[in-house]
């Protein structure tokens, strides 16, 4: 079991298979980094995986796969597959912005993913060109479509942003629940690499504009998810994600993994440590025994808040948000 420095037990591993991405969201990576990290930093599958059966080992049952966009590293499928062969009950997930999904969604569902979440801030290909500075919107939602047909399980993720995309709120809603998609409502989380003078809706100004509509019902967390559950009154809910109120800290049951092999203890923070050499070196009790340095000092809360809202140094693409 793996226990941190405050006493929540961690489940759950998000592993960034690259930061790289095709898209340039505002709140994300509005402009290409100046360099990318060259290819022979990253680990390769064999050490992740390596490192991701001695966590599974220690307890963990979630892993996520993130990017960047994860889709662009050659052979997911693969890496899929080797996670889920040596562990076939893991929740095992991926989150895209689903650019590149409707060719792969079947081969990923055939490898042994089960679960998808995707990135839809608007279903106006104008809006959506502008928040990804790229026109994506019709080859995300053709991903959509593909992932439905593969069978594979789905959220979508929506950022609200003021003055461009909250007017659609109802919208891709309305397009997740005729579909049989749960949606998650994300509060803009202010970083220092994301477009200047961008806001975000705070969760209940994103309820209120439910609201609007709908009246909605709370129903509240499960488990150690960071979003917190409304139903409509016909039964469908969905989620909304408030790191500014930053109550799900509390239970936070998880840890990141970099492409580079840095374990980050909290979104936020910038403190991390890495476990490169030691996989590289086939060390792997040494990658365990910083994984358990790292839970040790993981952060109890992150520092976003209603009032003053800080700003985190960390990019949201080296962690996978
Ligand atoms: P499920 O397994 O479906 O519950 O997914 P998830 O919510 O863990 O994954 P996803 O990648 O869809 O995460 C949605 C977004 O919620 C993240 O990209 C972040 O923006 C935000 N989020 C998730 N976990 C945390 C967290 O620990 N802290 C903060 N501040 N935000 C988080
Ligand atoms: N604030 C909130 N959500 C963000 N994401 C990326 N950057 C931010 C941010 N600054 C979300 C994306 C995607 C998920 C991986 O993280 O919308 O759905
Ligand atoms: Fe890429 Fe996702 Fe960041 Fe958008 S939010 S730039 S799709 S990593």
């Amino acid at each position: 079991m793996l226990i941190d420095g405050h006493g929540r037990e961690v489940t759950y591993l998000r592993v960034s298979v690259t930061e790289r991405c095709n898209f340039r969201c505002q709140y994300c990576m509005p402009d290409k980094p100046f360099s990318w990290v060259p290819q022979e930093n990253l680990l390769s599958f064999e050490d992740l995986f390596a490192f991701i059966k001695a966590a599974i080992d220690q307890g963990i049952t979630k892993i996520r796969l993130t990017g960047g966009e994860p889709l662009l590293r050659a052979d997911l499928d693969r890496f899929i597959r080797m996670i889920h062969d040596y562990a076939p009950d893991i929740d095992l997930a991926l989150t895209t912005n689903g650019y590149l999904l409707s060719d792969v969604a079947q081969k990923l569902a055939d490898a042994g993913l089960k679960r998808l979440n995707i990135s839809l801030d608007s279903l106006k290909p104008a809006v959506a060109a502008q928040i990804a500075q790229k026109n994506v919107l019709g080859k995300v939602l053709e991903g959509i479509d593909a992932a439905l047909a593969a069978g594979l399980k789905i959220k979508i993720n929506m950022v609200p942003l003021k003055g461009i995309n909250d007017n659609e709120i109802i919208d891709v809603m309305e397009y997740a629940k005729e579909r049989g998609i749960e949606i998650r409502f994300i509060e803009y989380m202010e970083n220092a690499l994301a477009k200047d003078g961008l806001k975000g809706l705070l969760g209940k100004e994103i309820l209120e504009k439910v609201r609007e509509k709908y009246p909605i019902k709370k129903i509240g967390r499960s488990g150690s998810s960071p979003s917190f559950t409304y139903e409509l009154e016909d039964g469908y809910r969905f989620g909304l994600i408030d790191p500014h109120k930053h109550d799900f800290c509390e239970t936070c049951n998880r840890i990141r993994l970099t492409a580079e092999g840095y374990l980050i203890p909290c979104l936020y923070f910038d403190e991390a440590q890495s476990i490169k050499d030691s996989v590289e070196a086939g060390d792997i009790d040494g990658a365990v025994a910083t994984l358990k340095t790292v839970l040790a000092d993981k952060p109890k809360e992150n520092r976003w808040s209603d009032e003053e809202s800080e700003t985190s140094n960390r990019a949201f693409y080296e962690t996978g948000g």
